[in-house]
């Protein structure tokens, strides 16, 4: 499939009335075709395959000894969806070999690779240099392996703790201390934008799903394409990649324009996929709660929305609503009639609704036999063992990586679930190895569950935790996604009908009809705001479809008031997250909280329950969102097209124009953490403090030559020049929100 649709990324300065035609106007453009398919340099006993990947990339794939044995995991489509016609590798091709003896070079489009040695002698330490090619014909360094005299090998592989041929490597890259690092998954609450100096584990866990795509300010965006455990580090002089068990190395580097950052989405995302477009329904208000313990009480839910008329697209059935862990039915003894239950909250509220699913298998489960004595369940490398153990049952987990456990996972979802009505499906704790947490829970009560050796055990039909861990939590999607494709009759890339909400994911993510969502995440101030920064790195990976719970998923233990709906502090925090949350992907709230007065089997979470003073708000806020589903459907209509980000850092729309938000200083970091565009014309600065009444703004300098006020306030229509802070009233039913261009065109979805 090729797109060579020109996308119009002038629009945004065209809403502020922009008279010349910035630079990145031709931003997303392809560029030409490349002079070559690619070379193999023989370096000894190690072989690099360098080919020209897509627009403007380039593919590389190093390994020792042994060829790889075409089994690799990878997340990258090959050829990407979207490139030039001629001139780009498939498989392993190449044109020409060379020993080093000679400097070589490839270029595609504008990005140049070629080899060099650091020792002067060409075949001895023979490098990649990668390059962008100027439109004045000259070059700029992006990256080159990092190789300092006499130090270790840009390329280094070991056999420390392998299995097979199995190696582990450790790849470096040169940076510079002014390099911004924006992407690689989300990474807990770091409260960080630019990764620069952070280290991460490539290990998956609740609230942290590192993955290892970024884009640089330099120009570059980075895919390093393996599904083995390992790190990501990013030093003064160094970035580096490790693998801790691999039969190959694999990474793309593609170029761009300087700020050019929709330009390296695009080619990104041709690489790893690309978002299909979200049913209509999932973009009004998604209503969860941990949670709803019957049939009786899912439907009279319903029947309260219903009667307080206050719109809701999907009401969702937590965990425990099984039997046994692994049955992946409702228990019928809670749920005796699905089909009647999946009718009546139509009828009520015209929601669909979506079920909770584990990977956790315990041996009471109706399946747990069957999926054994197929070989369905992960094992461990000390025998099958058992991989974690939840409420007081040990258990193994689907192997999602086996072809033959999905459709098992599928087949009894579609038969218990999906055929009576229920379409939608929760990956929770799939992060991986045990059940995502970072300590093995031993079965017992929660002081005596610390056990610090996470994952190291597990085994899976596409290999042990360390080579393949970080496929875990994605073939999960992936199982959903073909699941719902059969039963829908729909190919994956086109529209969704139905979701998947998935607390992990990884590399390309986004080609599947799945939310990403933050993981179980606390009821604070810091934390509302460390993830404006953890939306904006999900973004900045390729996961458009990102999401939360409002309001966090749990109490602070150590704050008083943390999660409790009595509670007036808890209660304004609601508020605050609720508004913000309109103006994220997915409006989606959920939690578990703490109550005064309990009348269900856990405390309510539902938009009437924070108080009668604040039930007007929110309820305004769930029709405010339904009110700009054009504009949602537009925003993610281009995602889809072009991988154009929803959420968008200020960097991508004004680093080239506002000269406070290219330099990033220290004064001016929160700029970046804490304020946003949504789509291409609302500036989103949620209020991230207790009882404030007004709340200060950076407004960026947008470069519109003609447009001397092109900020309106959403709620007072007073407009604003860009390139100064200013302080707005933020009442406590007001978020701070701007737009520019009109907002008739933001109400009618015409914004590109
Ligand atoms: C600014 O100039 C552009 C291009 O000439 C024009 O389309 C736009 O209407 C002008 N905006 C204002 C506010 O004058
Ligand atoms: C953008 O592309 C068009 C058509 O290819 C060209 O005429 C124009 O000069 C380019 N603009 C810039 C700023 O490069
Ligand atoms: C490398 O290849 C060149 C020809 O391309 C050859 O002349 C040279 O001898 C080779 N060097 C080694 C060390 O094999
Ligand atoms: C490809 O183009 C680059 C830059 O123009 C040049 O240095 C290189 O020799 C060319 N390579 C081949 C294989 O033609
Ligand atoms: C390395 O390659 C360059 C460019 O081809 C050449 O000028 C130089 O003599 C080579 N050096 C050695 C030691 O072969
Ligand atoms: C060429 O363009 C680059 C990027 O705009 C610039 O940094 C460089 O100074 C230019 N070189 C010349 C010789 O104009
Ligand atoms: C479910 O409820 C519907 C409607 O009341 C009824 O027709 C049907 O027989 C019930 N099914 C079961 C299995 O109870
Ligand atoms: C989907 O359908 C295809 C073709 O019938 C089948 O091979 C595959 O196993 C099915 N996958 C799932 C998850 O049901
Ligand atoms: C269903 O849940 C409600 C609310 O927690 C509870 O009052 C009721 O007893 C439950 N009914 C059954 C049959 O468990
Ligand atoms: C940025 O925001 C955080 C959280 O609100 C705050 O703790 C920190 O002091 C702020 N930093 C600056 C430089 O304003
Ligand atoms: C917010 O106001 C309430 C009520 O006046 C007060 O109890 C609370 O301490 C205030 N919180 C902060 C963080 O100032
Ligand atoms: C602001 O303008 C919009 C139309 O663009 C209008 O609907 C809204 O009522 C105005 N708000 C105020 C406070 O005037």
């Amino acid at each position: 499939m090729r797109l060579l649709s020109q996308i119009l990324p002038a629009s945004l300065l065209a809403a502020a009335g922009a008279q010349d035609v910035h630079a990145t106007a031709n931003s997303s453009q392809p560029q030409t075709q490349s002079n070559s398919t690619g070379f193999r340099l023989q370096h000894g006993f190690e072989t690099v395959l360098v080919q020209p990947y897509g627009y403007d990339g380039f593919r590389v794939r190093a390994w020792p000894f042994r060829p790889p044995n075409g089994n690799e995991i990878s997340f990258l489509y090959d050829p990407p969806v979207e490139g030039p016609e001629n001139g780009v590798a498939h498989g392993m091709d190449y044109d020409f070999t060379t020993n080093g003896s000679q400097p070589v070079a490839v270029r595609n489009g504008n990005t140049l690779v070629e080899t060099y040695s650091s020792t002067g002698d060409n075949v001895t330490n023979v490098r990649l240099a990668f390059y962008r090619v100027e439109n004045n014909g000259s070059k700029t360094l992006l990256t080159n392996e990092y190789a300092p005299m006499k130090a270790l090998n840009p390329r280094y592989y070991s056999y420390s703790h392998n299995v097979g041929y199995e190696f582990e490597a450790t790849f470096s890259f040169s940076t510079t201390p002014d390099e911004q690092i924006y992407g690689t998954g989300t990474n807990g609450e770091d409260h960080m934008v630019n990764k620069k100096g952070q280290i991460m584990d490539l290990i998956n866990f609740n609230t942290h799903i590192p993955t290892p795509v970024f884009m640089s300010n330099k120009g570059y965006g980075f895919i390093w394409n393996s599904a083995a455990q390992g790190r990501m580090e990013f030093g003064q002089l160094r970035n580096r990649y490790t693998t801790e068990s691999s039969t190959l190395v694999d990474y793309v580097i593609v170029g761009a324009l300087e700020g050019d950052y929709d330009g390296l989405q695009r080619k990104l995302s041709a690489a790893t996929g690309r978002a299909p477009e979200p049913p209509a329904w999932s973009l009004g208000y998604l209503h969860s709660k941990l949670r709803y313990e019957n049939q009786t009480e899912f439907i009279q839910l319903a029947q309260k929305f219903h009667d307080l008329q206050i719109p809701v697209s999907m009401l969702v059935i937590d965990y425990q609503s099984w039997a046994h862990q692994g049955d992946w039915g409702l228990d019928p003894a809670l749920w005796p009639n699905v089909s009647y239950m999946a009718e009546r909250v139509k009828d009520l509220t015209g929601a669909e609704i979506m079920a909770s699913l584990w990977p956790s298998v315990e041996d009471k489960s109706v399946n747990y036999a069957a999926m054994q004595s197929e070989g369905l369940l992960s094992a461990t490398r000390s025998g099958p063992g058992v991989t974690d153990s939840w409420n007081g049952s040990y258990i193994r987990n689907v192997d999602s990586t086996n072809p033959r456990a999905r459709d098992f996972l599928w087949s009894t979802l579609k038969r218990n679930y999906y055929d009576h009505g229920i379409k939608n499906f929760w990956i929770d704790q799939a992060d991986g190895g045990n059940l995502g947490e970072a300590y093995q829970n031993n079965g017992q009560s929660a002081y005596i569950e610390s056990i610090p050796y996470p994952f190291v055990d597990a085994l899976y039909h596409a290999g042990t935790q360390a080579s393949v861990g970080k496929l875990y939590p994605w073939a999960h999607q992936q199982a959903i996604e073909e699941g719902l494709r059969n039963a829908t009759g729909t190919k994956q890339g086109e529209p969704c009908d139905y979701l998947s909400l998935s607390r992990s994911g990884y590399i390309g993510s986004q080609r599947f009809c799945s939310m990403i969502w933050s993981g179980d995440i606390s009821s604070t101030w810091q934390t509302l705001s460390s993830q404006v920064s953890s939306g904006l790195s999900a973004a900045a990976t390729g996961w458009g479809w990102w999401t939360l719970d409002i309001g966090g998923f749990s109490a602070d233990p150590f704050v008083w008031w943390s999660g409790n709906i009595d509670e007036e502090p808890y209660r304004h925090l609601y508020v605050r997250w609720q508004q913000w949350a309109v103006f994220l992907p997915f409006f989606r709230n959920h939690g578990t909280r703490a109550c005064n007065t309990q009348s269900a089997f856990t405390c309510d979470n539902e938009p009437w329950s924070y108080g009668d003073e604040n039930t007007p708000i929110i309820t305004d806020y769930i029709k405010l969102r339904y009110q700009l589903a054009p504009y949602l459907k537009a925003i993610f209509s281009k995602f889809s097209e072009t991988g154009r980000m929803i959420m968008r850092p200020l960097y991508m729309d004004f680093g080239m124009t506002d000269s406070n938000i290219n330099q990033w200083t220290s004064t001016n970091a929160n700029v970046t953490t804490q304020q946003y565009m949504f789509g291409p014309r609302l500036l989103v600065a949620p209020v991230t403090e207790a009882n404030v009444t007004d709340w200060t703004v950076y407004l960026p300098n947008t470069g519109a030559a003609n447009a001397t006020k092109p900020w309106t306030y959403w709620w007072t229509n007073q407009t604003y020049a860009g390139g100064q802070s200013v302080t707005v009233p933020a009442p406590l039913e007001h978020i701070p929100v701007f737009h520019l261009g009109a907002r008739n065109d933001i109400m009618d979805g015409s914004v590109f």
